[in-house]
């Protein structure tokens, strides 16, 4: 090991940590993925098992990511090199930073329809169209073998040039003014959708559960989303947690951070839904649905032109802060665990990811025909990361503060001068030591159908 130690960026204020973990959290997972998988797996029911999830799990991982990485003050792999030297929990940040690589292909890839939904809009392109031609249009162009690479490059080499400008600058400053933008939009979107004619149906559709109908495959999804969605279970928040000043309240940012990305993830939802039902599309129909949805609400309103391309853009610059996240991820990685260049790892990376990616938007048109384990290498990547990878990597987390970090550390590193109320203590070590744990396990032996997947993965029935 060498001896020199470079000094670390820090965030300047506390408002930089929760300025990036939301920017980190509230991405395509909030406004792309929530919708589509919540129309795939059933609605309202889907819905509550993620909400239980996100409080039960998420809430505590997130938590645990950001002492870990504070106390560390390391990347995802060298945090556990640190605190744990020698033991195997150094796996933890293998997982994560192969899961970074895995979510980041596919991340880009919508990302870069959402750049191409900007154009769309300026040019006015869906004027008078009915919604069959709206999700033809989306069909054309997410199966076109060059169209969307071009748009996920470009995003690509957005996300690798932020992250080469540096943690403060690159990440605080574009996060801090966006996201309330983005909110207040929404919300316009929210008012939109639910005064269409026919709107009560999707708000039962997102609200009013039927357990009966919920698989396991979707309570498995729902928990991978659960981490997806909070940014959480491969070292993102540990990452970020080692650039916080020591006097920063983590428990109020974990606590704003998952409140803020779950409104927005469900006001999201109630913009989609009522539309969706009112223009009679699909709700299960997949990774295009509110490509497809949203292009008909815009058309309903006034100034729908404007707030099209002004919502594509903040769309697309929420991904960025996400996408940035994830990169920081195995930059430092590289930097710090293989002492390799910031530049140089910055571009390798970005370069290895986009390769992926290219892969992965392919598999949308001319590759659609090759399937591992019964599904394109599109869902099949996105699959193994959001609900196996990530979910692992928060299990593990979560063992490591509740069996090897312990309770006195965790006191030590959230008490600020004894202000931590013992029982909430108390709680959060239940939760990390035994809840969080079994509740993953089990969702993963039903939900995987662990032993189906070798069987298919092998013999491809
Ligand atoms: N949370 C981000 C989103 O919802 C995606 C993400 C996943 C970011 C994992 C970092 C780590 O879009």
């Amino acid at each position: 090991m060498t001896s020199h130690r470079h000094p670390r960026a820090q965030f300047s204020s506390k408002f930089g940590l929760i300025a990036a973990a939301a920017g980190s959290a509230i991405g395509l997972g909030n406004i792309w993925k929530f919708p589509y998988i919540t129309g795939v797996y059933g609605g309202a029911a889907f819905l509550f098992v993620y909400l239980g999830f996100i409080l039960a799990i998420g809430l505590p991982v997130m938590l645990s990511e950001l002492i870990i990485g504070r106390k560390s003050r390391r990347n995802a792999f060298g945090a556990f090199k640190k605190l744990a030297p020698g033991t195997p929990w150094m796996m933890i940040g293998s997982f994560g930073v192969a899961a970074a690589f895995l979510i980041l292909s596919f991340y880009g890839v919508v990302a870069g329809w959402s750049i191409k939904y900007i154009i769309f809009s300026i040019t006015n392109h869906f004027h008078n169209s009915t919604p069959g031609e709206i999700a033809q249009s989306f069909n054309t162009f997410i199966a076109d073998p060059l169209s969307p690479l071009i748009y996920q490059v470009i995003f690509m080499v957005l996300t690798g040039a932020i992250v080469i400008i540096g943690v403060q600058k690159g990440i605080e400053r574009y996060s801090k003014v966006l996201m309330p933008v983005l909110l207040v939009l929404i919300i316009i979107l929210d008012i939109r959708a639910v005064t269409l004619k026919g709107a009560g149906e999707g708000l039962h559709f997102l609200f009013n559960p039927d357990f009966s109908k919920l698989s396991f495959e979707g309570v498995l999804s729902a928990l991978g989303h659960a981490f997806f969605s909070l940014s959480l279970g491969m070292g993102t928040l540990i990452t970020y947690g080692s650039y916080v000043n020591k006097n920063d309240n983590l428990i109020n940012t974990a606590l704003q951070v998952t409140v803020a990305d779950t409104v927005i993830a469900i006001l999201a939802g109630i913009a989609i839904f009522p539309a969706v039902f009112a223009f009679n599309i699909e709700p299960g129909q997949g990774v295009g649905l509110i490509f497809i949805t949203l292009p008909n609400v815009f058309m309903q309103m006034p100034g729908g032109h404007i707030f099209s391309i002004l919502f594509f853009v903040l769309l697309t610059i929420a991904a960025l802060t996400s996408a940035i996240s994830i990169l920081e991820v195995v930059v430092a990685y590289f930097t710090e665990e293989l002492k390799i260049k910031r530049q140089i790892s910055t571009i390798f990376a970005t370069a290895l990811i986009t390769l992926l990616g290219i892969i992965c938007s392919l598999s949308l048109g001319i590759f659609s025909d090759i399937e591992i384990a019964k599904r394109n290498i599109f869902d099949f990547l996105d699959h193994i990361s959001a609900n196996i990878l990530l979910p692992l990597g928060g299990m593990f987390i979560a063992l490591f503060m509740g069996w090897a970090f312990g309770k006195y550390r965790v006191f030590r590193e959230v008490a600020h001068g004894g202000k931590l109320k013992g029982w909430l203590l108390k709680i959060f070590m239940i939760l990390v030591k035994f809840v969080a744990p079994l509740a993953i396990f089990i969702v993963f032996l039903q939900g995987l159908k662990i032993l189906d997947f070798i069987t298919t993965l092998f013999t491809g029935k």
